[in-house]
């Protein structure tokens, strides 16, 4: 069962990430989330999609309900996690009802040399 992270959120959806379940509101992204919570996600440029410290693992039966990544968020995915499919940025990942249950995996920073 996993631990939960909620402040009284009315509409709220509900993710977990690493066994941690975040309510969050329609349209906040999973990175502010986290955020706001207390749950543990990296950022470096505070969700501006360009340091990709953010980065999920997202369990694979929520990737068709997911947008596809735009142009710059697909570079550095392409980049840092190359060949790998399953992960996206948090901070460009909005929430909505379709995503109530999204389990993800938070993927630990690393640096690239
Ligand atoms: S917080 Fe930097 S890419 Fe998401």
């Amino acid at each position: 069962m996993p631990d939960f992270c909620a402040g009284d959120v009315l509409d709220s959806i509900t993710f977990v990430i690493d066994g941690v379940a975040v309510a969050a509101t329609p349209g906040e992204s999973i990175l502010a989330a986290c955020q706001r919570l207390g749950a543990k996600l990296q950022t470096v440029c505070k969700g501006r999609g360009i340091c990709g410290a953010c980065r999920v693992d997202v369990a694979p039966e929520f990737l068709d309900l997911l947008p596809p990544p735009e142009k710059n968020e697909a570079r550095l995915l392409n980049y840092l996690s190359p060949g790998v499919t399953t992960h996206r940025l948090g901070c460009q990942i909005k929430l909505d009802e379709t995503l109530d249950g999204l389990r993800l995996r938070a993927v630990p920073l690393t640096v690239r040399t």
